[in-house]
């Protein structure tokens, strides 16, 4: 029995409870000062606060003096396109003379771009760049990933990222959950066809879904619906087929343009919808009303140069808000969950204990994790961060620098 102690923690800050928060509830968090925690074999056995010691705590296997510092819960990213081919730097110096993310997908660069070099690297290439990527989430505090294929739009190369995944998962301390994103472009080759669009969702539903769904290769589709990509009747077809077929849904929405994704995603009870910098009240009620969790990406925002998803108004409307990275080499080349708090609290203006809420318990549901991890509660994977600084006030404010000093995944240190 492998048995670790975190002592001397200034303060312990987690969100507590197994399902998404929300309205009020976002901002609500545990707060215990001078507490230690006590994991036996990967699950949190006790917490303890007031300077109490766990029964059997100094016996540990190891001992961590957190020297007075913040612990929380380890981070959960819910929403990465973290497996891809090559790079995109070459698009910076288009972007600067005035093209649009849409343009640079219209000339055939963007996600078509990263299709041909994903489509061209071997499973080893995919999986040691992967690797460097989780590797670098842990040490930021990450301990939990979402990760979605879609850079393949063929089944072969689909298939290839996901069971890169599958693989990273079991080799690698972070935990990964996988989602097929097929549905991420229309490829070359049918968009010179007439309604390639619905050509390829029909491929999509009749062969590339059911394969994925018997293989077990991912427990989530997603689909991007935008002007130019699919349109929310396509993006209904698929995420009806892949709901019939079992897997649970996410949603691409109102990104850039509303196109009527995120009415889409309560209709169809998505578990969650992405982006929604450009949604509307319709879909804010629909999304509230079906307990839809939104999963805000603001460092896309910052990226891509354009406004920030009503991440605020939403909390106001009991719409459980989820914070990621969006990490892919296009909209979002940067894998800092981090630095999206800082934009979380600078630009969406939610309050620390909402934030925090927001990259633990709110995407561990998302990612269906939430009752083994996202809070530190006894009975939970011990997943942890110890961070240098003293409350959330200062993690939402030092922006810039990496403040996770250890990170802790099912009580061992990474
Ligand atoms: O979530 N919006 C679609 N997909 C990604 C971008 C992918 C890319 O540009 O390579 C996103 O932003
Ligand atoms: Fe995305």
């Amino acid at each position: 029995m492998a048995t670790l102690l975190v002592k001397n923690i200034g303060l312990l800050q987690t969100p507590t409870g197994n399902y998404s928060h929300k309205g009020a509830e976002q901002g609500e968090n545990l707060k215990l000062k001078d507490a230690a925690i006590f994991i036996e074999d990967g699950i949190i056995k006790e917490i303890t606060a007031d300077g109490a010691i766990p029964a059997g705590g100094e016996d540990a296997d190891m001992i961590v003096d957190a020297e007075g510092k913040l612990v929380t819960p380890g981070l959960v990213d819910g929403h990465t396109h973290m497996i891809f081919g090559g790079y995109r730097q070459h698009e910076i110096p288009m972007k600067i003379k005035g093209a649009t993310y849409l343009d640079i997908l219209k000339a055939g660069g963007g996600i078509l771009d990263t299709v041909r070099k994903t489509r061209a690297a071997s499973f080893e290439e995919l999986y040691g760049k992967t690797e460097g990527f989780l590797d670098e989430m842990l040490g930021m505090g990450v301990t939990t990933c979402e990760a979605k294929s879609g850079y393949g739009l063929d089944l072969e190369t689909e298939v290839k990222m996901l069971e890169v995944l599958k693989k990273l998962n079991e080799d690698h301390p972070v935990d990964v959950v996988t989602t097929f994103m097929g549905a991420h472009a229309i490829p070359e080759d049918y968009k010179t066809m007439e309604n390639g669009a619905d050509k390829f969702i029909e491929l999509l539903c009749e062969e590339m879904l059911p394969y994925v769904k018997e293989h077990g290769l991912a427990d989530y589709a997603d689909i991007f619906c935008e002007e130019g990509v699919f349109d929310a009747p396509q993006s209904q077809k698929y995420l009806e087929k892949a709901k019939e077929l079992g897997f649970k849904l996410r949603i691409h929405a109102d990104e850039i343009e509303p196109m009527g994704g995120s009415v889409l995603a309560g209709e169809i009870s998505a578990v969650s919808a992405e982006h929604l910098i450009a949604i509307d009240q319709a879909g804010l009620e629909s999304m509230a009303k079906a307990g839809v969790t939104a999963m805000c990406l603001p460092a896309t925002s910052f990226n891509l140069g354009v406004s920030f998803a009503p991440a605020r108004k939403m909390i106001e409307m009991g719409i459980p808000v989820a914070t990621a990275s969006d990490f892919n080499p296009g909209s979002c080349p940067s894998l800092n969950l981090q630095f999206v708090m800082n934009l979380a609290c600078l630009r969406y203006k939610l309050l620390p204990e909402e934030i925090l809420t927001a990259v633990t318990i709110n995407p561990a549901c998302a990612l269906g994790m939430g009752d083994k991890v996202g809070t530190l509660e006894v009975g939970k994977q011990g997943d942890l961060v110890i961070w240098d600084a003293p409350d959330m006030d200062f993690l939402c404010y030092r922006f810039g620098s990496n403040l996770a000093l250890q990170t802790i995944k099912k009580g061992m240190l990474v």
